[in-house]
């Protein structure tokens, strides 16, 4: 053999054993996998998912597992159902957990790499959570601005009995987002970003309504990544447009502010606006600015569709309504406004938003990804993998709950399953270091929303809709939202 013939021969040995050894590889790794559906070329299972995916994968794991895997065109995606699953991922081994699949659309003006909600966890995601944490959410700095909630919580109450006046209905979802928009831009900013009363202020209401409806589209590009650079569907584009406003916006309040510090030789501690721009060591105007999003995004649709939900519950079941009312007129006083320090001494209505939550998860399912092989379980999942916890599967699985689709508060009378991320039955909020920062706001502001409207007016239905005959649909969208709209009228006896 000459050395030409030689060296080809070496080239064609070493070439097939590669191959050989990279097919031993992905055989041994898709053996580990966890068991899914059969997959069809190119697309895998990605028309399994239909437009509820949070039931069709609860469905798919009912013959598959509690971890189960999917190919959702390129992406690998595996899903758990099970508490003790979620507990594995969440908790015992959430560093390996904690990373987050960004969707295509949240490239538009590199928020991803400045958000909370997207980085990985990294001494720039901890410090940023932790500025949240301690400036915002921690239970003295709730107290201390929840004044400006107050006031906000009011005019709700001024709107809706202007509707009780003329006899018209609210539309209570729109109603209770226009209302956490201003009690979250309250608590930032002391400002309001719409009015409930006039259609004319629509128009930030509008700015972050249309980056929800964008964020809840399911975009091909999410699935099929190379089609990144064409943006088939004009997502990207289109949430750069609105992210920019926001932007425009928060960089506006953020100069009026710093004219009147200048103005006023102040460095008030009001609001968190204040509170951030006084840690001028710690976190820079950009990355404020990129937090004021986070907060709007993150806060308001999951909020407002919350307290949507739990009233369609009560107005489908006025037995419940009945009784917080009951409950309410006895701590607070019928028609009295309720404080955020009123909570405590309202377990019903606690348990009734509990129920809520079990039941409409406003964000069905936690969207994690993992950045090395995993073992879970004696599966592997893999690199790279989108890690999907089905949080509306596991709070109506039958094994763990009793009549599991049933609106049924009192089972919160009796049971110490709460929602703050140690029960894993129950994780609206989810759990482990990605928990919601926002959770203690959010259960203040749902709770006093609702008790409000409740104890402030009677309800019923528009159109003489009877209450079980209320379409209870759900509707994917960037959070679960009523498929329906709920309407209805408040009146007094
Ligand atoms: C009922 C209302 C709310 C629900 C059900 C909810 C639920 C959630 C869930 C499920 C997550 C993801 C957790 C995970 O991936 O494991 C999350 C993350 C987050 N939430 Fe909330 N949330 C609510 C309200 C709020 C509010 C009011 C704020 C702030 C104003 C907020 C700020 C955030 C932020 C910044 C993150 C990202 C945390 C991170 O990735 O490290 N949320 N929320």
């Amino acid at each position: 053999m000459d050395s030409l013939g030689l060296i080809l021969y070496l080239f064609i040995t070493i070439t097939l054993l590669q191959a050989l050894q990279s097919i031993l590889r992905l055989t041994k790794t898709r053996s580990k996998l966890p068991p899914g559906p059969t997959l069809l070329p190119v697309i895998g299972n990605l028309l399994k998912l239909g437009d509820k995916p949070h039931k069709s994968m609860a469905e798919l794991a009912k013959t598959h597992g509690p971890i189960m895997s999917l190919k959702l065109g390129q992406i690998t995606a595996v899903v758990i159902s099970s508490p003790a699953l979620a507990k594995e991922v969440l908790q015992k081994q959430d560093l390996a957990f904690s990373y987050r699949t960004i969707p295509n659309a949240l490239h538009a003006h590199d928020q991803h790499k400045y958000s909370v909600i997207w980085l990985p966890v990294s001494d720039r995601w901890r410090s940023l959570r932790k500025i949240m944490t301690s400036n915002m959410f921690s239970g003295s700095r709730l107290d201390a601005n929840q004044n400006l909630r107050r006031q906000k919580v009011k005019e709700l109450i001024a709107h809706v009995g202007k509707c009780c006046q003329d006899g018209i209905a609210v539309e209570i979802g729109s109603a209770a987002f226009a209302t956490s928009l201003n009690l979250i831009s309250n608590t930032l900013f002391s400002v309001d970003l719409t009015d409930l009363n006039q259609d004319s202020s629509r128009e930030y209401r509008d700015f972050v309504w249309n980056i929800m409806v964008e964020a809840g589209k399911p975009n091909l590009v999410d699935y099929f990544p190379v089609l990144s650079k064409i943006d088939p569907q004009g997502i990207r584009g289109r949430m750069k447009v609105h992210l920019g406003k926001l932007l425009k916006l928060f960089g506006g309040l953020i100069d009026e502010r710093l004219e009147l510090r200048k103005l006023q030789k102040t460095n008030g501690e009001n609001d968190v606006i204040d509170i951030l721009l006084n840690l001028n060591q710690e976190i820079d105007r950009t990355h404020i600015e990129r937090m004021c999003l986070d907060l709007f995004l993150a806060g308001t649709d999951t909020t407002s569709s919350t307290v949507e939900w739990a009233m369609a519950e009560l107005l489908h079941n006025l037995e419940y309504l009945k009784k917080a009312k009951a409950e309410l007129e006895q701590i607070i006083g019928k028609g009295k406004q309720i404080q955020e320090s009123d909570i405590s001494q309202l377990p019903y209505l606690q348990a009734i938003v509990k129920e809520t939550m079990r039941i409409h998860p406003a964000i069905p399912f936690l969207l994690h990804k993992v950045e090395t092989d995993v073992e879970v379980y004696s599966y592997t999942v893999p690199k790279g993998a989108q890690v999907l916890v089905n949080v509306w599967a596991i709070a109506r699985d039958p094994g763990i709950w009793r009549n599991p689709t049933t609106f049924m508060p009192e089972r919160f009378l009796e049971s110490k399953i709460d929602v703050r991320g140690q029960d894993f039955e129950l994780i609206p909020f989810g759990a482990g270091r990605r928990i919601c920062p926002g959770l203690p706001l959010a259960l203040r502001m749902v709770i006093v929303v609702l008790g409000s409207l409740i104890n402030s007016f009677e309800w019923k239905l528009e159109g003489g809709i009877e209450p079980e005959e209320l379409n209870m649909e759900d509707k994917i969208g960037f959070t679960l939202q009523k498929a329906q709209p709920l309407r209805a009228i408040p009146f007094l006896m």
